[in-house]
């Protein structure tokens, strides 16, 4: 090779290398300042499309097809999938969820792919020889997973809506499977946290355990199982999962941990379009999820229950307005304990729940001076006609269709179990039902009949994927994971932009409180409340619980130039992008 030949080989490798760090730094760089704009609550503002997830690779696949032409929907099945492999722990095709979609013109729809109870599962499945809940048994292990939606969901969702080839939104998925990503510092921790939970329900081994040395930020995960179960659903559809290969894994696990999900289960389970509960709040359209979760219409309660109220007078999180809003939460948690379940096996009083009368009726009786206390308050009665964790995120396509989406295997890794061969984490859904009366599951939320177990039940949950419109215009598009927070996540960000007129970003960021009504204290993030708020709020009676964080909120904001304006929440590696 002469000289110059070897010269030119030499600079143009140089420059090849150089373009591909630049490309390196590029994206390190939009990640560092989407970082850096999460902490200085700053929001990002985006012409063309956003998307908001938990994890900046499966943001950027999202972002991705909506360049290629993808609709929101699109981005949304690729970013579902995304997540299965770079956010195990919550965004997983071993669980199931719900979202809420508004087309550009108008269209309103709503799908629940929540999972369903096995048909083998009975009431008190969960209670020992003297009736007591063995509570370990709904929440870890093969016996607290429900039949999966996910992937059914996913499949119809892009069967009604959406516009690239199936096969090319599941591709990212599987590229990322297969060659791997790098772990985050907050994936490390966790995983090194949980290594003996995997090993103890992954006697055969799984990917996340590491035998000698511990998880690091920066490590390359690459998961091979799951890998070909991405390409099965990939080429099959949704037979690629629910039939053949994958069942079969699926089914064999149950064998070997005392499960019950059935081949049968696997087929017969479909997602369900259900309409979308409809509210409104100082003048915006609040359109959200209806049962099989408690989100929607606990959301709608609260709204209307604080309206009448000069929360943006009395200022974001002042002992007024964080009395107000706290007693609007034990009263609706109160009724959700009761009244909420399956609509498929339990008669929701969903319009008496709804009506503005009933809500602001049921804030006549608190006292200024004095905090309810929880075992005064009782879900209303109606006369009856007939006899954490979760991920979330937020989509907008360039023509305005936007979606809005939460899904879960329950707690975070979910019960634990991989599927052997098939490479996904299940969930602990089982969990949400009321194992037995008054007694408290995960999140401390209580139940009764309403959300008892029965075959092929759906449990209840808090999800609350929601959009809001303005003037018949899209809005926001906001939800977050957090389990019995979720509501009262949402609820706050809305009243932070809408009363408290923050950008999304400072909405996302402002520190929470949550109150449930049982147990009878008020959550709280640190620094949420003013020490002089909060001791005005103790000599009324109020009693407050410190939390190390509160919800983990990705939304979009509209703005009045029809900018998409995003928030990514700080409080994970949660990260916004778009075009
Ligand atoms: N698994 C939490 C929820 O659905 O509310």
């Amino acid at each position: 090779m002469s000289k110059w030949l070897a010269m030119a080989l030499l600079l143009s490798f140089s420059q090849a290398n150089a373009q591909i760090e630049k490309e390196k730094n590029v994206k390190a760089f939009e990640f560092l300042s989407n970082a850096d704009s999460k902490k200085a609550g700053k929001a990002l503002e985006f012409k063309k499309g956003a998307v908001v997830s938990a994890h900046p690779e499966a943001t950027a696949v999202g972002v991705e097809i909506l360049k290629k032409g993808g609709n929101a929907v699109d981005a949304t099945v690729a970013v579902k999938f995304a997540l299965a492999v770079v956010y195990p722990n919550a965004g997983n095709i071993g669980g199931g969820g719900f979202l809420i979609y508004r087309s550009a013109k108008g269209e309103l729809n709503s799908m629940d792919f929540r999972e369903k109870a096995p048909a083998l599962a009975s009431k008190d499945m969960y209670l020992d020889a003297n009736g007591d809940a063995i509570s370990e048994k709904s929440k870890e292990g093969h016996l607290a997973a429900g039949v999966p939606g996910t992937v059914a969901g996913m499949v119809a969702l892009h069967q009604k809506y959406g516009r690239l080839k199936w096969a090319e939104l599941v591709e990212p998925a599987y590229q990322l499977a297969t060659k791997g990503f790098k772990i985050t510092k907050q994936q490390a921790n966790e995983l090194n946290r949980l290594q003996n939970k995997f090993k103890q329900f992954n006697p055969l081994g799984t990917v996340f355990i590491k035998q000698e040395v511990e998880w690091a930020a920066g490590d390359l995960l690459v998961q091979t199982e799951l890998a070909n179960t991405l390409k099965l659903i990939r080429d099959k559809g949704r037979a690629g999962f629910y039939e053949g290969e994958v069942a079969n894994f699926i089914v064999e696990e149950m064998k070997r941990g005392g499960g019950l999900i059935s081949k049968e289960d696997l087929k017969n389970y479909q997602a369900a379009w259900r309409t979308p509960i409809i509210g409104s709040y100082r003048g915006y359209k609040i359109i959200t999820m209806p049962p099989t979760s408690s989100g929607g219409i606990a959301l709608v309660q609260l709204l209307q229950s604080v309206e009448a109220f000069p929360l943006s007078k009395w200022g974001h999180n002042a002992d007024s307005t964080v009395q107000v809003m706290v007693e609007a939460e034990r009263r609706v948690y109160a009724d959700r304990a009761k009244h909420l379940g399956d609509p498929d096996f339990w008669k929701v009083p969903q319009k008496e729940l709804l009506q503005e009368a009933y809500n602001k009726g049921r804030m006549a009786n608190f006292n200024w001076n004095k905090a309810t206390p929880s075992s005064e308050v009782q879900a209303g009665e109606f006369a009856r006609k007939e006899s954490e964790e979760t991920t979330h995120f937020s989509v907008v396509d360039k023509d305005g269709n936007a979606i809005s989406l939460t899904t879960t295997i329950n707690t975070s890794y979910g019960n634990y179990v991989v599927v052997k061969g098939a490479g996904f984490l299940l969930n602990n859904e089982m969990d949400d039902f009321s194992v037995k009366p008054g007694v408290p599951n995960y999140f401390g939320l209580v139940g009764y009949e309403a959300n008892a177990i029965a075959p092929n039940k759906r449990m209840l949950s808090s999800m609350t994927p929601t959009i809001l419109e303005k003037d018949g215009k899209l809005a926001m598009v906001v939800g977050t994971p957090g389990g019995s927070t979720i509501i009262t996540s949402v609820f706050q960000t809305i009243v932070n932009v809408i009363d408290f007129g923050m950008d999304m970003q400072k909405a996302v960021n402002a520190k929470k409180f949550h109150h449930q009504w049982l147990p009878d204290r008020t959550d709280i993030e640190p620094d949420a409340l003013t020490p002089e708020v909060q001791q005005k709020l103790e000599a009324k009676g109020y009693t407050f619980y410190k939390r190390s964080s509160i919800g983990r909120v990705d939304a979009i904001l509209v703005t009045k130039k029809g900018i998409y304006q995003t928030g990514a929440d700080p409080r994970g590696d949660d990260t916004a992008g778009g075009w």
